[in-house]
């Protein structure tokens, strides 16, 4: 059974950044010190579970009016089976609770289409962050599920 849960405590903050860690910087060669940020000191955090074990993760903090979505990693055994959408659907959740009316991402390029599915729109050109190629994309809270 999957299920996504809200982080409510250091050991689930703990395995929230176990994965990360083996997807942004073991798979992509994100550096690992810009990895954990302060903006995890803030945010709301998703850990997703796959029979009790973690598979995924994600995050949701507010900066300048929006809602700011990032970190949405999934293992790679687990992916197109739903969980990344899961995991989004449950920080969108988290951010309209708390009065959250428009959301931004900055989505790897070859993500952007995964985002796209959930409403988001790019509303940017094509930068580099962490030497992979991103977009900035934008939903209206209405918008979304
Ligand atoms: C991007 C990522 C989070 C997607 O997670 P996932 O669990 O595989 O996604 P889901 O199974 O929930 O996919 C939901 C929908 O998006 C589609 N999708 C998934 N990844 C996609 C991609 N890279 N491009 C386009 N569509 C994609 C799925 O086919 C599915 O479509 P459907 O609803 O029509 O069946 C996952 O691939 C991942 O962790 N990648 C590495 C980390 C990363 O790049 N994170 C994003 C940083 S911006």
């Amino acid at each position: 059974m999957l299920t996504v849960k809200l982080v409510e405590n250091k050991t689930e903050l703990e395995q929230a950044f176990k994965i990360r860690i083996e997807v942004f910087v073991r798979e992509q060669n994100v550096p690992e010190q810009i990895e954990i940020d302060e903006f995890d000191d803030i945010a709301d955090h998703v850990i997703a579970l796959r029979d009790g074990e973690p598979v995924g993760c994600g995050r949701v903090f507010f900066e300048d009016g929006y809602a700011r979505i990032g970190r949405v990693a999934v293992l790679p055994k687990e992916r197109k089976k739903g969980t990344g959408k899961l995991i989004c659907e449950k920080l969108i959740s988290i951010a309209k609770d708390k009065g959250a009316r428009k959301f931004v991402l900055d989505a790897q390029v070859r993500a952007s289409g995964f985002y796209e599915k959930l409403g988001f729109s790019v509303t940017s050109g094509v930068f580099i962050e962490a030497g992979i190629e991103h977009v900035r994309m934008e939903a209206d809270a209405d918008n979304l599920n």
